[in-house]
Order: structure tokens, then C-alpha cells, then sequence
């Protein structure tokens, strides 16, 4: 007999990027040369520091289950990295090690609503956030911004949202690199105080920044959640680890979860991790490689007729309008893969409603690998 597939798992929706990511493996193993624009990870490994780390931490230690929380040298590592980033003064205890940010989503929403709790985040955005939102139960609500506000969130969309219990904010933003001044920082976690809504900030971009300083939630926010990774600046997304700063009242509840859902974040990767913080030198230079790229793109695909582009503060996205050449992201990205061997992801992955009247380019390859993407979009016949 065949059981179903639970009401809730069937319901959940795809990843846009991921059926992308397949479509362009499926060209390549039939030949075609694709430039990869759709991949929204760092095309490099993890800085050589935490790879001797790694291998010196198998050479002496057992790679057993470790604390929940994390281990004691990493928080208290994480720790010194806001004092040494944002002049910011946190305890250890604070400091949560998760798998990767995504881990840091289940338990911060999974200890912060209840079953039907309503949630605002910004559209467009990061597609789990409102996938993972709906597998738990919880109502994820849209925030439609605009160009205007840099895709970002704002105290009106927010009071306009009706009764919400949560925010999720992202600075800066998967798809669009934008970023939330102190201002609105400020503005949107004193908002949210007031109305007793958990702000839950995903930094996950911090250090890959193209100007300014970035602003983290948790010198805003007393209540408010912090999720951070050693995914992107850090380029270690197999790695699978990142981190919250959480409110002291939290801390006992979410360790239960962490106990129960997952015993520990992976232990090599943890005490690999802890070398990450010295490797400042080599993973700056993976940020001016992004900023390179960003610039390149950003005259080159105007001649090629995608002329309508977000300018990113940071991240390693464009976020393009092109509703002026097609009302389907999804065909007109299958178009430019098959014809002209450049895989984008389509915008209805990070906006429901306006997305079939945008793409996301990723930036984080070899420069190289943009110029030859521009050099194929000129010559592509749409
Ligand atoms: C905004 C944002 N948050 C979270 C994640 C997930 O990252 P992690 O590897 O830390 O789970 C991503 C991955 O692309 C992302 O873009």
C-alpha cells in the first residue's frame, strides 16, 4: 500500500534556483558550455587557514557530538567578532552555533511563534524564509517593496501588514544586495519593540560590502534574533555553519530544540571555524573580486538590453527588471540558458506576485566568467 506524502510536505514549494542549478548540470553533461550566474554561493573554498585547521583538528580530535550551543572556544570567538566589527560588547553565552543559517531559521522561528503566528518579510526575498515559515505552520507576509525603499522593508509596509508577530529582515538582501540604513535600522527594531514583534535579522551578508558600514540588528535590539553564517563572506557553505545571537530569555528553549533537532552543529566544522576570524586578508580579496564583477556587469549588460538593474551595496546579486522584455521570468531564463549558455535565476523564486518581471544574476564566479556572460548576452538574438 502507498501512504501519502503529509498535507504539509507536499505543499511546500520548490527552489526555484535548485531546479535551475539541475537544468544547467542536464546542458553541460550534453555538452553545452554554460557561464553559471544562477549560483548563489562563493565559487571559491574555504580560506586556507581553517582547511589546516580542519585537517590538524582531524589529527587530534575524536569528531564527536559536542555541546548544543556550540563549542565554548567558537562562541566565544563569534563574541569577539562584534566587539571586533561593530564595537559591539556580547557575552559568549549569548552566541548560538547552528547548521548554517539555515539550521539558525527552524530554531528561531520554531521558538518565536506560535501555530498561525503571522510573519511580514520582504518581497522579494530569500525563498525559504517563507517556505520554511509554511512547512512549520506559521502565516509568511508579504511586504511589497519597492525600488524606491531598495527592496527593503519599511515602518509603513510594516504597520500596513496588520497584526504581525514577526519580521524577518535581510541586509544585505538575497536577491537585490540592498542594504538597510542605521536609520531604518533603527526605525524598524523600535517599531517592533513597541509592538512586541520578534525581529529576526538574517546578516548572513555582512562582509561583503561595496561602501558604507554595515548595521547589525543586535545593537538595536533587545529581543530581536540575529542569524549569521559562515556561508558567504567566510565561503564555507558545505561547511554547514553558522550562528545566532539571542535574546538571554531564549537561550534554555532553543537548546532544547537544538538538542532535539539536530544533537549538535557538525564539530570538524566548528573547530575549523574558529580560524576563519584571521583569514580577513584572503577573503577580502574575494570581496574586491565581487565588487570587480558587480562593476563589470553593471556596464556591460545595459548594451545588452538589461538595462533596468538594482546596484547592489553588497551580497553578490543583481536583481534585474526585465518586464520590459517578457511577462515570464521562468521561460525567458530557460531561453537564455539553452540559447545562449547563461543560466539566471527567475524572479518568481523570490517574488510571487512580481516575479515573473524579474531575474537574479549572481556575480560570485571568476570575472572572467562575467565578461564572457555580458559578451554572450550582446550576442544573443532574443
Ligand atoms: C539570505 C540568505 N540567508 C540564508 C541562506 C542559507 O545559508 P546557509 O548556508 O547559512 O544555510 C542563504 C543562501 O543562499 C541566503 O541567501
Amino acid at each position: 500500500m502507498t501512504l501519502k506524502v503529509s498535507q504539509r510536505a507536499a505543499s511546500v514549494s520548490p527552489f526555484i534556483v535548485m531546479d535551475v542549478m539541475r537544468a544547467a548540470y542536464e546542458r553541460e553533461v550534453q555538452g553545452q558550455n554554460i557561464v553559471h550566474l544562477e549560483v548563489g554561493q562563493p565559487s571559491t573554498s574555504a580560506p586556507k587557514g581553517v582547511i589546516e585547521a580542519a585537517k590538524s583538528a582531524l589529527d587530534r580530535d575524536r569528531i564527536g557530538y559536542v555541546d548544543a550551543l556550540g563549542i565554548p572556544a567558537l562562541r566565544e570567538r563569534i563574541a569577539r567578532h562584534y566587539a571586533d566589527i561593530y564595537g559591539l560588547s556580547l557575552p559568549a553565552e549569548r552566541i548560538v552555533v547552528t547548521q548554517g543559517s539555515s539550521g539558525a531559521f527552524l530554531l528561531s522561528f520554531l521558538s518565536s511563534f506560535e501555530p498561525g503566528d503571522r510573519v511580514a518579510l520582504a518581497a522579494p526575498g530569500y525563498p525559504a524564509y517563507r517556505n520554511i515559515l509554511s512547512a512549520l505552520g506559521f502565516e509568511p507576509v508579504d511586504l511589497l517593496a519597492d525600488i524606491e525603499h531598495k527592496f527593503q522593508p519599511t515602518v509603513e509596509l510594516l504597520r500596513n501588514a496588520g497584526r504581525v508577530e514577526g519580521l524577518i529582515l535581510a541586509s544585505p538582501s538575497n536577491p537585490t544586495g540592498t542594504t538597510v540604513s542605521e536609520t531604518e535600522m533603527r526605525a524598524l527594531a523600535h517599531y517592533c519593540g513597541v509592538h512586541g514583534i520578534r525581529l529576526i535579522s538574517d546578516e548572513i551578508y555582512h562582509g561583503i560590502l561595496f561602501g558604507g558600514a554595515t548595521v547589525t540588528a543586535a545593537a538595536y535590539s533587545d529581543s530581536g534574533i540575529v542569524i549569521n553564517s559562515f556561508s558567504k563572506y567566510f565561503s564555507m557553505t558545505g561547511w554547514r555553519l553558522g550562528w545566532m545571537v539571542v535574546p538571554p530569555d531564549m537561550l534554555r528553549a532553543i537548546e532544547c530544540l537544538a538538542q532535539n533537532l539536530f544533537i549538535s552543529a557538525p564539530a570538524l566544522s566548528q573547530l575549523a571555524a574558529i580560524a576563519a576570524f584571521d583569514c580577513k586578508d584572503e577573503l577580502d580579496g574575494h570581496v574586491r573580486r565581487y565588487r570587480e564583477n558587480r562593476d563589470l556587469l553593471l556596464a556591460g549588460l545595459p548594451k545588452t538590453g538589461l538595462d533596468r538593474l538594482t546596484v547592489p551595496d553588497g551580497a553578490f546579486y543583481l536583481y534585474a527588471d526585465v518586464s520590459h522584455l517578457t511577462n515570464d521570468s521562468r521561460e525567458f531564463c530557460r531561453r537564455m540558458l539553452v540559447e545562449a549558455g547563461v543560466a539566471t535565476t527567475p524572479g518568481l523564486d523570490f517574488d510571487r506576485q512580481r516575479g515573473h518581471g524579474t531575474l537574479r544574476i549572481s556575480f560570485a564566479g571568476a570575472t572572467a566568467e562575467m565578461a564572457e556572460a555580458a559578451r554572450r548576452l550582446a550576442a544573443w538574438k532574443r
